[in-house]
């Protein structure tokens, strides 16, 4: 992966949050909710699609969550968490006026830019979606780079599915959206299967074709096979891994995998890189 999708160099006071306070929340599902942050000293942050912060609840501890906002907006900052643990469900339940901490922005992005002149196969699973969106807004707002965009997106359940009206949008505006979820309500009209089966049916030149792909490790490993069986190489498939960070500067070693400090080096990797950890062999 080229420089473009990397991180700025840490600076000397990354490990110092700054405070930006929640000037909007909604809730995506029962325990998923998105929140706009606005930094109090005026600066915006400027990211990569799919890069992280360190976000801080004061007294409550910080944690890894990805950017789930507009690359083009650096103004506002846009981060979707499910509530899992301590700290997130401290995050969940901030509220319009409250300050958080905020680090970063750290790790590598997709490199969105790199498809340009192919295809983009955008494939993910719950709350994966939050990292991919900025990749999916850069690609909206550079339509005319690419040749198919596709976004191919699973859920456990119909309620689970996240930024259901930016679905419907990013449809008018030439990416092909296609749904699936693996339980299916009455209510629900739509495909009732696994991602992967999504895959199959969505036509892209995999030759010319840039694959993004982030949900949990067991989906990512059937989707990346299956891309390498359709014909994509190993190199322009990208995956999001995530572990465990504290620093996330690459001081403290928490986020290793193997020879990578996954919070500098990633949290988005190229497939051959992570290839043998995902079990990944080729069809
Ligand atoms: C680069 C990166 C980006 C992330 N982006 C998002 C995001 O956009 N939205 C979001 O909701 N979450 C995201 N996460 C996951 C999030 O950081 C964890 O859910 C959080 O650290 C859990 O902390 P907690 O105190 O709430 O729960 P804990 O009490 O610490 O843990 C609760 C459960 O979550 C598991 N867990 C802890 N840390 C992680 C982790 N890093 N990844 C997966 N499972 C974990 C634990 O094993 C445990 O089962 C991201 C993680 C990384 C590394
Ligand atoms: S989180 Fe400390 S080295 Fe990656």
């Amino acid at each position: 992966m080229q420089a473009e999708a990397n991180a700025p160099a840490a600076a000397p006071d990354a490990l110092l949050p700054r405070p930006f306070r929640v000037v909007a929340t909604w809730r995506e599902t029962r325990d998923t909710m998105t929140f706009e942050l606005e930094p109090l000293d005026g600066d915006g942050l400027p990211f990569a699609a799919g890069q992280f912060t360190m976000l801080q609840v004061f007294g409550a501890g910080e944690v890894p969550i990805s950017i789930s906002g507009d690359p083009g907006r650096p103004d506002r900052l846009v981060h979707t968490i499910r509530d899992v643990g301590g700290v997130t469900r401290a995050l969940c339940e901030a509220r319009e006026g409250d300050v958080l901490g905020v680090r970063g922005s750290y790790g590598r992005g997709w490199g969105v830019s790199e498809g340009a002149g192919g295809d983009i196969v955008i494939v993910a699973g719950g709350i994966g979606l939050a990292p991919l969106r900025p990749a999916v807004l850069e690609t909206v707002a550079a339509r005319h780079r690419f040749r198919r965009v596709h976004l191919l997106y699973g859920a456990r359940t119909e309620e689970d599915l996240l930024f259901r009206a930016d679905l419907d949008a990013w449809s008018g505006l030439g990416v092909e959206v296609a749904v699936t979820v693996d339980r299916a309500a009455t209510t629900w009209t739509g495909r009732v299967g696994l991602v992967t089966e999504l895959l199959r049916d969505a036509p892209f030149d995999a030759a010319r074709t840039l694959a993004l792909v982030c949900g949990p490790e067991l989906m990512m490993r059937y989707v990346a096979a299956e891309l390498i069986s359709l014909g994509v190489a190993a190199d322009r498939v990208r995956l999001s891994i995530e572990r465990n960070m504290r620093c996330g500067v690459g001081l403290c070693g928490h986020c290793q995998l193997r020879e990578y400090l996954l919070c500098v080096d990633g949290p988005v990797l190229p497939l051959d890189a992570v290839r043998s950890h995902l079990a990944v062999r080729e069809l």
